[in-house]
């Protein structure tokens, strides 16, 4: 199945996206703001944590909201309209067959929804498609072998190695933040700038403690507890060691390091855009 997602879309999953996007919002939407008038899409807006940020930094701006599931569109529009926005339109529709003409849209957002994609490749160039020449991508995604902590733990590490396990068996990537770059490009994408965005969480950070290491990480592991048990790459025992690991890096003594990575690229103003 093209959009096989290895979370789920059950309620812990909807209420781990929202604490996540909470968590991050500065580090990563600080610097993306989209001009009044534009138009933007979100491809693959989920519950839309990302989408009330987007909207709310950018007012002016006219945002086209695009999921695959019709369930967390219902639960994206619900949360814009609580946040009192209302610059932004859903629609359903698949990444890789957008329900756009070519050029409809100024600027291209996404977020943690490559990493989830067999053909990241081939969505990007859908993206590409509706984009204006000139038109800018941005895309945000993590990269799970970024994830470094004290007390250093082989079984929290063995527990986040499930998780890329099985999202490499459902044909996605959790390791692609480092391959943005070379995915824009082969997209046809010109002018691409990666930054790395590091979280680094310790004591002197409580609302990291809480937000990113106890309900963002840990909470993502956690939750393929049973399918990685249920495909015998670990058992019950040994998988609630890794994520007991996990939360002892959030205990006073522990630090914890992650990297997202955001790029930019735009889509080129010549014959061969
Ligand atoms: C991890 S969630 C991220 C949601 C949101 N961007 C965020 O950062 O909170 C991945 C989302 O991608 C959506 N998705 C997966 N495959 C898709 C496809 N082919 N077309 C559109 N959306 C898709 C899923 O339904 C899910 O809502």
């Amino acid at each position: 199945m093209r959009h096989a997602y290895v979370h789920g879309y059950d309620g812990p999953e909807s209420v781990r996206l929202q604490d996540q996007a909470r968590t991050l919002e500065e580090l990563l939407h600080a610097d993306t703001r989209y001009p009044p008038g534009s138009s933007v899409l979100e491809a693959g807006c989920g519950v839309g944590a990302q989408t009330v940020a987007l909207a709310a930094n950018s007012p002016g701006a006219r945002i086209t909201a695009v999921d695959i599931s019709f369930a967390s569109l219902g639960q994206a529009r619900s949360r814009v309209a609580a946040a009192g926005l209302v610059n932004v339109c859903f629609q359903q529709g698949d990444v890789f067959a957008l329900p756009f003409a070519d050029a409809s849209f100024d600027h291209a957002f996404v977020c943690f929804v490559l990493e989830h994609l067999r053909q990241p490749e081939a969505a990007l160039a859908e993206l590409k498609r509706v984009l204006r020449p000139g038109g800018s991508i941005t895309a945000i995604e993590g990269d799970h072998g970024s994830a470094y902590f004290h007390p250093d733990s082989e079984a929290a590490r063995a527990a986040i190695g499930c998780l890329v396990d099985l999202q490499r068996a459902a044909g996605g990537d959790a390791l692609i933040g480092r391959r943005l770059y070379p995915l824009l490009a082969d997209a046809g994408f010109e002018g691409m700038l990666v930054s790395p965005r590091m979280v680094y969480v310790d004591a002197s950070k409580p609302e990291l403690v809480d937000g990113f290491i106890r309900k963002t990480f840990s909470a993502m592991v956690a939750g393929v507890r049973a399918p990685a048990v249920a495909a015998g790459i670990t058992t019950a025992e040994r998988f609630a060691a890794g994520v007991a690991a996990l939360h002892r890096t959030a205990a006073p003594g522990g630090t914890f390091c992650y990297t997202f990575f955001k790029a930019t690229g735009f889509k080129a103003t010549g014959r061969n855009a």
